[in-house]
C-alpha cells in the first residue's frame, strides 16, 4: 500500500518532520511511503497512492501560498476518495499552525479526499486537527509526529488493504 507524504519545505523543518511521519508510517506492514517536495512529485506514485499526508510551514498564521498554489493547480480529481492527513510546523506555539490545518483540510474536502487526524480515541499523544510541530520539533513532538504517521498508516489500510 502506497503513502505519499506531500510538503512544501524553505528551510528543512517541515521536510524532517515529513520524514519522521514516513518513518512512523512504516511501523505498519507492507507500506510504500514516499515524502515528496511539492516541487519534486512523483505523479505516478502519488496517484497510486491509499493515503496522501499535507504538510507545510505557517506563513502569517495560515498555510504558505506556495501549498495553497499546488493546491490550487493540482488536479484535485485524482485524489478522490483517497484518506488524507494534515500537518504543519510553526516557528512559535500559538503562531497559527491550526488554522493552517485547517486551511488545507477546505481544499482536500473540495477534492473528496477523506480527511483523517487520527483524532482523540486512541488517547496520548492527541492530535487534533493533525500534527504539528515548533520548527523541526522537540522530542515529544517528533515523537507525536511518529505515532501521526504511523496511525494514518494503519488507518488507510483498514479503509484499503
Ligand atoms: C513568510 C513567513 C511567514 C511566517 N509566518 C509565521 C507565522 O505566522 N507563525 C509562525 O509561528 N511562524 C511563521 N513563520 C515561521 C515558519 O512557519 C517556520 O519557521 C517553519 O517551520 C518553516 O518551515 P520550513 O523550514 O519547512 O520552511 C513564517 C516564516 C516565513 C518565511
Amino acid at each position: 500500500m502506497k503513502i505519499s507524504i506531500v510538503y512544501h519545505s524553505e528551510s528543512g523543518n517541515t521536510e524532517a518532520i515529513a520524514r519522521i511521519i514516513a518513518k512512523g508510517t512504516l511501523s505498519v506492514d507492507s507500506v510504500n511511503v514516499k515524502p515528496m517536495s511539492i516541487a519534486d512529485i512523483d505523479e505516478d506514485f502519488l496517484n497510486q497512492s491509499a493515503a496522501v499526508i499535507f504538510g507545510c510551514p505557517t506563513y502569517a498564521g495560515t498555510f504558505s501560498h506556495q501549498m495553497k498554489s499546488w493546491l490550487d493547480s493540482a488536479s484535485l480529481k485524482k485524489l478522490e476518495g483517497k484518506l488524507a492527513a494534515v500537518f504543519a510546523t510553526e516557528n512559535y506555539l500559538g503562531g497559527g499552525a491550526d488554522t493552517a490545518l485547517m486551511g488545507i483540510v477546505g481544499h482536500l474536502l473540495v477534492g473528496g479526499m477523506l480527511v483523517y487526524s487520527g483524532g482523540v480515541a486512541h488517547g496520548h499523544p492527541y492530535t487534533h486537527f493533525g500534527a504539528v510541530c515548533i520548527r523541526e520539533g522537540d522530542e515529544f513532538q517528533q515523537q507525536r509526529a511518529l505515532i501521526f504517521g504511523e496511525r494514518i498508516a494503519k488507518k488507510a489500510k483498514q479503509l484499503f488493504r
